[in-house]
This record gives C-alpha cells, sequence and structure tokens, in this order.
C-alpha cells in the first residue's frame, strides 16, 4: 500500500505542475523539429524546447512572394539586405564588418497592407530557419521564467541559424517603458535588449523582424536596434491595380470590365480593403443563381 500512496502522491504532484502538459507538447514539438532540421542529437533545454515548438515550416505556409501585389522593390530591398547576408555570408564578408545583416528590420504601416503576408512569404521562401515567437508566451503563464526564455529565444537561435525571430504587432511587447511597468516585465525588456546588442558583436547571422501599425508606440532604444525599416504605406493606383489583379486572376470577368475604374474609385483603400471588395463581388453571382434555384 506504500509503493500504492508513492504512485499516488507522485501523481497528485504531477497534476498540480499547470504547466507539465504545455511542456510535455512543446518537448513533442521541439523534437519534431530538431528532426526536421537534421539536428536530432543537439541537446535543448526546457526553455529553449518552448521557443523551438514556435518553429514555423515552409511546407505548412501557403503565401508566396508573388502573391503579394506592389511590394516587389519592397521585396527586392529586404532580400539584398536581409535575406542574402543571411543565407550566404561567404558573399558578404568584409574586413570592416559592415556589410553582415542588419541585427533587426522593422516593417511598418497602416493595417491590412501586407506586412504579416510578407513575413509569412519570408517564412516559405527565405531558407532561414523561421521562429514565429508570440510575445505571449514569454510573458503570460510562464511569468517569473521569461528572463529564461528569453535568453533561451537568442540561445537557440544561435543553434539553429540562420534564423529569422519573427514578432508581429512588436509594439505590444517593445511599448514605451514605463515606471508602472511590472517588475519582471522590465526586467524582461531590458534582458532581451543586451541579448539583442550581443548579437553585433559575434558572427551570428541572427536577425529580429518586427512588424507594427504602430511605430511611434516603440521604445526609442528597441527602434535604434531595428535600424533597417522597411514602410510599407497604402497602395497607390499603380500597386491597387496590381493588388486586383492577383485577387481577380482566377475570376472570370465581363468582357468590358473596366480595370482602371475600379482602381481608381478605390482611392484609399488598403489591400485587405480590396479583397473584401472582390470577396463581395464574387458573391453576388452566386446569390443571384441561388435565388434563381
Ligand atoms: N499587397 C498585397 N497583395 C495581396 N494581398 C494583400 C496585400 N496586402 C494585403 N493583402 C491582403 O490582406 C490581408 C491582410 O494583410 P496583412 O495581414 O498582411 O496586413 P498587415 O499589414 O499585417 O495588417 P496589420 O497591421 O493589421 O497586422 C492579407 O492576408 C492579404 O489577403
Ligand atoms: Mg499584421
Amino acid at each position: 500500500s506504500q509503493v500504492a500512496l508513492y504512485y499516488g502522491v507522485k501523481w497528485v504532484i504531477n497534476s498540480i505542475d499547470p504547466f507539465r502538459k504545455k511542456k510535455e507538447d512543446a518537448k513533442l514539438k521541439s523534437a519534431r523539429v530538431l528532426g526536421k532540421l537534421g539536428l536530432s542529437e543537439l541537446d535543448l533545454s526546457e526553455h529553449e524546447q518552448v521557443i523551438a515548438s514556435e518553429v514555423v515550416w515552409p511546407e505548412d505556409i501557403q503565401v508566396h512572394f508573388k502573391d503579394i501585389g506592389g511590394l516587389d522593390p519592397i521585396i527586392e530591398s529586404l532580400q539584398e539586405t536581409v535575406i542574402y547576408p543571411l543565407c550566404y555570408p561567404q558573399l558578404f564578408q568584409s574586413a570592416s564588418g559592415l556589410l553582415g545583416p542588419p541585427k533587426g528590420v522593422l516593417l511598418y504601416g497602416p493595417p491590412g497592407c501586407g506586412k504579416t503576408m510578407l513575413a509569412k512569404a519570408l517564412a516559405k521562401e527565405s531558407g532561414a530557419t523561421f521562429v514565429n515567437l508570440h510575445v505571449s508566451i514569454l510573458t503570460e503563464k510562464w511569468f517569473g521564467e521569461s528572463q529564461k526564455l528569453v535568453n533561451a529565444i537568442f540561445s537557440l537561435a544561435k543553434k539553429l541559424q540562420p534564423v529569422i525571430v519573427f514578432i508581429d504587432e512588436i509594439d505590444s511587447f517593445l511599448r514605451e517603458r514605463k515606471n508602472s511597468d511590472h517588475e519582471a516585465t522590465s526586467m524582461m525588456k531590458a534582458e532581451f535588449m543586451s541579448m539583442w546588442d550581443g548579437l553585433g558583436t559575434d558572427n551570428s547571422r541572427i536577425v529580429i523582424l518586427g512588424a507594427t501599425n504602430r511605430p511611434n508606440d516603440i521604445d526609442k532604444a528597441f527602434l535604434r536596434r531595428m535600424p533597417k525599416r522597411f514602410q510599407i504605406k497604402l497602395p497607390d493606383s499603380e500597386q491597387r491595380d496590381k493588388v486586383l489583379r492577383l485577387l481577380l486572376k482566377e475570376v472570370n470577368l465581363a468582357h468590358d470590365f473596366d480595370m482602371s475604374q475600379l482602381v481608381a474609385r478605390t482611392n484609399g483603400y488598403s489591400g485587405s480593403d480590396l479583397k473584401e471588395l472582390c470577396r463581395n463581388a464574387v458573391m453576388i453571382p452566386v446569390r443571384e443563381s441561388l435565388r434563381s434555384l
């Protein structure tokens, strides 16, 4: 009966640990990640496993660069200044050390214009390991361990490089620090900054990529660490034309369909507005045929 008691107590203790399931999930996921990268023998800490479970697989993503309308110059420049130095460092060696990839890149601009989409396409096509870091895993339930998790981001990234660590809506994480901040939060941010600075000193191939529609809310100290910035504005008429052609490429249009008029009348629309517009438009014939049944 003592044996039963021992297992009983053990079971109770295990089931009390609220993170047990999460930790096990993370362990399984990270084993899969390492397996896929051919790094199964790599030994990860518990915290690194949590971060490893945020790695995104190219085959799980459906967005390609060619699906993005009107952002070709930005894509090109992103490839030249970020992706090539990250993935082909041998081409960018110089004694001055000025040529490497930037340590931080920021995509900013109004909502619905393709920032998240662009990041997805990067995950699909860049060739670097892509970590889609949800800040909630640093702050929410693991509170108290968040500093260790921040450390794990960088130590794991070093093991898996080249790596892009993507933080969507980065303003919510790197908001202007206030005195009223929870102590753990401000310590976590400080830790993040100092780890980030560490990237500059060795030759690590790690880029932190942020996206936001509120760049003004980001702490100046953090902005400085994202020197490469790409503004993604509301599409102009030429860009709208490209987006609309992409959205409508598989739709049967009327013979006398006037694209230029549609482009002119959608001034001020974002990419996602255009998508909604097209979605509504293709619903109309469906609705008509339903009604005639
Ligand atoms: N340039 C574009 N070409 C094609 N589709 C686009 C473009 N911009 C936006 N879209 C469409 O709008 C949707 C929303 O875009 P996305 O999520 O990238 O916006 P965002 O810039 O990240 O906005 P937010 O700042 O609100 O997060 C995309 O999934 C896509 O369908
Ligand atoms: Mg977005």
